[in-house]
């Protein structure tokens, strides 16, 4: 076990077995009182003599650095048989993905197989802050329990392993034998290339392809998300040309030979790094007509600052994208979730059903290591079911609808109300004791005018959060600017706002809290907001109120059910 404390820099630990280098790593090396201590496995250097070189790294002035003492902790090096992973943190979410320890940013390899969604995601297994990117891995058979499996693919000589993505090489194509997962990813040395491995069990374990990389160039690009076209019969992959704002589009035969096809950028949102991009054909509902969506995550950039997730909608033929045009010509920028914490968010492949299903990281870089928790960090958001619908102007826009799969999640109702008399003071409820008070809402809203109608969470400390619907603007807006987790950053307390899409003023809301988030969905998936929140206790009262022409009717409040 090493100990680790999270204000020291990273040092480099170099792993010597029998006198060679077997690869390095970094960590927070404890120097006074360590916060926790993170596993190194022993086992893959049985009977070697292994020593463990720590070296201070000094940014910017790397190299000139004299390795002196480097931690006054060494008896909090302990040896241990088994790594107790228990829960030790309160804002662990109930029914949310999170890493059992350790930092989690995107989810990124997602692919189904064989009844197992499988979800790998960028993992540092020495700490709880960004660092030694690998592919930790999940698996579940509902989207909603999820059981932790060994590191997927690790850091090798051509460097870290950042995000991409996974397929079913259905043919054998890649020479790798019918059926094999293919993942492609980047590998982060001195340069972004990017590399491939595949797996014949079932996604447990990868083997590098020893041709790696298969693409270099010159500047940033990542996220390569790969797919098998029908129509053409070949591989297409978009990859993110990060600083220069474009996604770059590529064919293949094979998953090892690539060739570039098209490049599409420097239009949108463009405040930021464009990074995990996704593009996949969706049917426009009750129209049988189909379009592409190409997710572009952006950073920072987004409507409320920070990351964020755009997407466009248009057209892919023969390697190219072309993207819908407004009435004036110009391409509209369209936000997939008008929350701060939905990030990296890219879809798996080979879903059954035709479904197309997505998943975001639940959290924003603006100040994803500052958060309160430290055994792990970051969770994912609920899974949503992705829709193309049009607007009253014949406009197409991405629903996320809560995924199906969730709503066996919906335990007793614990409120029931089929009217509120919703007035300046408000009607109060309780949220559900269990689970420090995770929960579902339910409600339908009609509101004209300037009518308002509000939903705020709050326990006897006077934090609360507050989400109302404001017919004057049609917009849904979440406030987190109360609280003492508005400490975290200043980044953090916010108001975020989302066009609701209500047909008269009318809008149907599913609400879900766990204790460190709120996802919004408003009228089927159309409107969605998702933000983490950090109460010191948890909500205990939901209060219903309005102002002007408001109605609340159809309340619920649901446990959660997590068996
Ligand atoms: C997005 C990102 C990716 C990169 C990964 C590294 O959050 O910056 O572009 O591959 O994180 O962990």
């Amino acid at each position: 076990m090493i100990p680790v404390e999270e204000n020291e820099d990273d040092q480099l630990v170099t792993i010597i077995a029998d006198g060679k280098s077997a690869g390095t790593f970094y960590v927070r090396l404890a120097d006074k009182k360590p916060d926790y201590s993170v596993p190194f496995d022993l086992t893959p250097y049985k009977g070697k003599n292994l020593i463990l070189d720590f070296k201070k790294i000094s940014k910017g002035n790397a190299g000139a650095q004299q390795n002196d003492t480097t931690t006054t902790v060494w008896d909090d090096f302990t040896f241990i048989d088994t790594f107790d992973t228990t829960n030790k943190e309160h804002y662990r979410p109930l029914y949310h993905h999170t890493p059992e320890y350790g930092w989690m940013n995107d989810p990124n390899g997602m692919v189904y197989k064989d009844g197992k969604w499988h979800l790998y995601y960028q993992w540092n297994p020495y700490g709880s802050k960004w660092q030694n990117m690998t592919w930790g891995h999940s698996v579940s058979e509902d989207l909603i329990h999820w059981e932790q499996l060994p590191a997927a693919i690790e850091p090798d000589a051509l460097g870290a392993i950042f995000s991409g993505s996974a397929a079913i090489d259905h043919t054998g194509s890649a020479g790798f034998g019918e059926d094999a997962i293919v993942a492609m990813y980047t590998s982060a040395g001195h340069s972004q290339m990017q590399s491939i491995a595949h797996s014949t069990d079932g996604g447990l374990t990868f083997e590098v392809y020893p041709g790696n990389p298969v693409i270099t160039m010159k500047t940033e690009a990542r996220d390569p998300k790969i797919f098998w076209n029908e129509e053409t019969q070949e591989w297409n992959m978009v990859l993110a040309h990060a600083l220069n704002h474009e996604i770059l589009f590529f064919s293949s035969p094979d998953l090892k030979n690539w060739t570039r096809t098209d490049a599409f950028g420097k239009v949108g949102a463009t405040g930021g790094v464009w990074e995990c991009p996704d593009l996949f054909e969706l049917e426009v509902e009750g129209t049988g007509e189909k379009k592409w969506v190409l997710i572009v995550n952006l950073n920072p950039g987004g409507p409320f600052g920070g990351s964020a997730t755009q997407y466009f909608i248009g057209d892919f033929k023969d390697g190219k994208f072309t993207a819908d045009v407004a009435a004036d010509g110009s391409i509209p920028t369209k936000w997939m979730d008008f929350g701060k914490d939905h990030y990296a968010t890219v879809t798996w492949s080979d879903a059954p059903d035709g479904r197309r299903v997505a998943l975001g990281w639940m959290s924003n870089w603006e100040y994803a290591d500052q958060v309160p928790t430290m055994q792990f960090r970051s969770a994912n958001t609920l899974p949503r079911d992705l829709k193309l619908f049009q607007d009253a102007d014949g406009e197409l826009f991405l629903a996320s609808v809560p995924s199906p799969e969730v709503m066996k999640l919906r335990g007793k109702a614990v409120v029931s109300a089929a009217k509120v008399a919703v007035g300046k003071a408000g009607k109060k409820f309780s949220l559900p004791r269990s689970n420090d008070g995770a929960c579902e809402i339910t409600a339908d809203v009609k509101a004209s005018g300037t009518g308002m109608a509000e939903f705020t969470l709050s326990n006897a400390d006077g934090e609360k959060i507050t989400i109302s619907y404001d017919a004057a603007t049609d917009e849904l807006i979440f406030d987190r600017m109360h609280g003492t987790f508005t400490d975290i950053s200043h980044n953090f307390p916010a108001v975020t706002k989302a066009p609701a899409f209500s047909s008269d003023g009318k809008v149907s809301l599913r609400i879900f809290v766990d204790r460190s988030s709120v996802e919004v969905f408003a009228n089927d998936g159309k409107s969605v907001m998702t933000n983490l929140i950090f109460p010191e206790k948890p909500y205990t009262v939901l209060t219903v109120s309005g102002k002007g022409k408001a109605e609340v009717t159809n309340l619920k409040v649901y446990e959660i059910n997590m068996k």
